[in-house]
């Protein structure tokens, strides 16, 4: 009995250790949209390839690392999904891969984002981490992404951001950290951001204490999310931006807001409730409120 199980245990650990990339079969659906006709294709093989026409690649069974030789797409594809089971992204895996409008890798169970994963990929648009368990991203782990424009990282366990992560995405106007454990925003952690393009954040939702004032330095924030955190005050620099349309403040220990702030003119949707604002500051947002006539929320105390 004894031997006969060593014996199998051997056999099974050495098919573990042996199995490489590309040895199982990988069961996925290909959509296409051609003639304003939608098809689906199921397709069961060892590597992922793709059809003309294709419009997205979806993985059906849980795959848990992708790794390099796994996909020959040479068709070009928009969208490739796999939401279940990944553990893993090997640097290289999308070099030479077709894919150009997005990733959509959400639900899954990343831990690490390994330098040079997301590298060169010169049309993509948008990558969706939603979900997922990352709390290390490594330097240069998003590098040379010239169309980037959306970035989703919300629902993971990142307490910080180097600020080397993410490089060259000139062009990336839409960060989503909502749900983290952010707990500074420091200077430098989001030069990776575009300069001369409005941009739209959300670290709703962290256990944010500290915004330092050079962090949103020379950003044209449109958009501004970060309810939910443990914020006392908001840097004067965020109420600078002139353009800014959408503010939620909500559920934090606010008292008062900086100056500038009630200077702004295109405001549409300001969220404050939930933070002890003092009674000065609530009149001076009613006013405002009027002025714009735009979609104010807050408490009302006073
Ligand atoms: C990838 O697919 C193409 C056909 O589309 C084929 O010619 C090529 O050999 C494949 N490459 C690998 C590495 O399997
Ligand atoms: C970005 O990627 C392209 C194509 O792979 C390459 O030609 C270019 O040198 C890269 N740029 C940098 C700064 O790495
Ligand atoms: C801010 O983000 C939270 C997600 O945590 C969301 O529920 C809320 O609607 C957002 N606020 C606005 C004004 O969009």
């Amino acid at each position: 009995m004894c031997p006969f199980l060593i014996i199998l245990c051997v056999f099974v650990h050495g098919i573990i250790l042996t199995s490489a990339c590309g040895d199982h079969p990988v069961k996925y659906v290909i959509s296409k949209i051609y003639d304003g006709e939608y098809t689906l294709t199921e397709i069961e093989q060892n590597v992922i390839t793709s059809l003309d026409h294709a419009y997205s690649i979806k993985l059906t069974i849980p795959v848990k690392k992708l790794c390099k030789g796994l996909l020959n797409i040479t068709h070009l594809t928009r969208y490739l999904y796999i939401n279940e089971g990944l553990e893993d992204i090997e640097p290289g895996v999308f070099e030479k891969q077709m894919i150009i409008e997005g990733f959509f890798f959400g639900n899954n169970r990343l831990k690490t984002i390994r330098k040079g994963t997301f590298e060169n990929l010169l049309e993509l648009n948008e990558i969706d981490l939603t979900y997922n368990e990352i709390s290390v991203i490594e330097p240069g782990a998003f590098n040379n992404l010239t169309n980037l424009r959306i970035l989703h990282l919300s629902k993971n366990k990142l307490t910080t951001l180097n600020p080397d992560s993410i490089i060259n995405t000139p062009r990336l106007v839409t960060l989503n950290m909502n749900t983290n454990f952010l707990g500074k925003l420091k200077p430098k952690m989001f030069s990776f951001l575009a300069k001369d393009k409005a941009v739209d954040l959300s670290f709703s939702q962290n256990f944010l204490t500290d915004i330092h004032y050079k962090t949103f330095e020379d950003f044209d924030i449109i958009k501004f999310n970060i309810s939910m955190n443990k914020l006392r005050s908001i840097p004067d620099v965020i109420a600078k931006n002139r353009n800014l349309e959408l503010v939620d403040l909500s559920w934090n220990q606010l008292r008062n807001l900086p100056g500038e702030f009630f200077e702004l003119k295109k405001l549409k949707n300001v969220v404050v409730h939930g933070n002890p604002l003092d009674c000065i500051t609530l009149s001076k947002l009613r006013k405002l409120g009027h002025e714009l006539n735009m979609n104010i929320l807050l408490d009302s105390f006073c």
